[in-house]
């Protein structure tokens, strides 16, 4: 199909199912065991209803909006999605040419395809970029990576702490991983027969602990965020830690199969964090299953600063490369739009719990 004939986002991954390379559609939609959290991240979103006001000036509506300092033209993001190659020879850095175009925020994942160099080099203007973060078990790698990040210009560190060990995403482990062209880290032999997660993640290290952040802090002057929060417990704790935010993330599904949905957790954490008066210490993004511009709002009225997408993007740049990707940020912009028209918001600072009807929510 024509790219002009994509009217959402479900469009983008039914047309990639079809087309893909096996390999590629494996890894891509894959996730853990039975692929129940997946489902749920984006079904939760279905058990949020709206509560729209009336008889409000919605003639202009202004999507932008600041993360983490940075000034940008709406709530989402490009999350953090290894192996971009797979899916399109030019990889990732067709998610940078997007996202400047778009004016939102790329985060550049450790196991890119292109390497880091390369996408910072793609960087257009005052364009601004993130760091995601897996921590190698030898922290001199580590270490040389995030100053390396902070030394070429990144505004973040999305340290990921949901994945100890990879999860066991079946799809993928069934197709025998055969890209040499990622980014793989020195020194750690690659074990191919079990899909393409597994065979780069081995140098990840599993006794990462809340005794490490004073360290990340001691290294750097970016802003630290932790991608892969799942409990108001541990937004708590990552507030006492001295950490600048937290991801609200199950990693799309492909970690903990029956981790909560991000939009949940949000849910959960947001008047946690009113009554004791944090809610402006730390910034708290949440990603996983979204599809619709709706979600996005959902999420902003919730108490969101910002929304990551990942699948979606990976869709479309593997069928129609850049034009692919901008055509997803611009329908979720025109999705967005008019739904915030029709909820009678003009601005994102508009956006407040009282707009939904999240009863629902917690009944599974
Ligand atoms: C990911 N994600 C991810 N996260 C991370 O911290 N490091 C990584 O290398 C990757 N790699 C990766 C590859 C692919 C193919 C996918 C789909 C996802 C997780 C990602 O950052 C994010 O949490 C989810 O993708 C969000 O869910 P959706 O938008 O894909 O539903």
């Amino acid at each position: 199909p024509l790219l002009s004939e994509c009217f959402n986002l479900h469009d983008f991954e039914a047309i990639a199912r079809r087309t893909m390379k096996k390999a590629a559609w494996g890894y891509y939609s894959s996730a853990a065991d039975d692929e129940i959290t997946l489902r749920e991240n984006h079904s939760a979103y279905h058990r949020i209803w709206f509560r729209p006001q009336i008889l409000v000036d919605v003639t202009n509506i202004d999507l932008s909006t600041t993360m983490l300092g940075t000034k940008v033209d709406a709530p989402f993001y490009v999350t953090a999605t290894a192996l971009g190659k797979l899916g399109h020879p030019e990889g990732e850095v067709l998610l940078t040419r997007a996202a400047h175009n778009h004016n939102v925020i790329q985060m550049i994942p450790t196991l890119a395809s292109c390497s880091f160099d390369e996408l910072v080099d793609a960087r257009q203007g005052d364009q601004v970029q993130w760091l995601q973060l897996y921590v190698n078990k030898d922290r001199d790698i580590t270490k040389r990576i995030v100053q390396t990040a902070e030394r070429r210009g990144c505004k973040g560190l999305f340290i990921t702490v949901d994945a100890p060990q990879l999860g066991r995403r079946e799809k993928d482990m069934r197709l025998k991983f055969t890209d040499s062209g990622s980014n793989v880290q020195k020194g750690h032999k690659t074990d191919n027969s079990q899909g393409a997660a597994r065979a780069i993640s081995s140098f990840i290290d599993p006794s990462l602990s809340w005794a490490d952040i004073p360290w990340f802090r001691s290294i750097t002057k970016m802003p630290i965020i932790l991608k892969g929060v799942q409990r108001v417990e541990d937004v708590l704790r990552a507030v006492e830690a001295g950490v600048q935010g937290v991801v609200l993330s199950n990693h799309g599904g492909r970690q903990l199969d029956f981790a909560r949905s991000g939009i949940e957790i949000l849910a959960e954490t947001m008047p946690v964090l009113r009554q004791h008066g944090l809610d402006k210490k730390i910034d708290v993004f949440v990603d996983g299953g979204v599809r619709r511009g709706t979600d996005i709002i959902k999420a902003m009225c919730l108490g969101a600063k910002g929304v990551g997408i990942g699948r979606p993007f990976l869709y479309a740049m593997s069928t129609y490369g850049q034009a692919g990707v901008e055509r997803v940020m611009q329908l979720l912009k025109d999705e967005m739009e008019m739904n915030m028209r029709l909820i009678g918001c003009a601005k994102i600072a508009d956006l407040h719990p009282g707009l939904l009807d999240t009863r629902g929510l917690f009944v599974h």
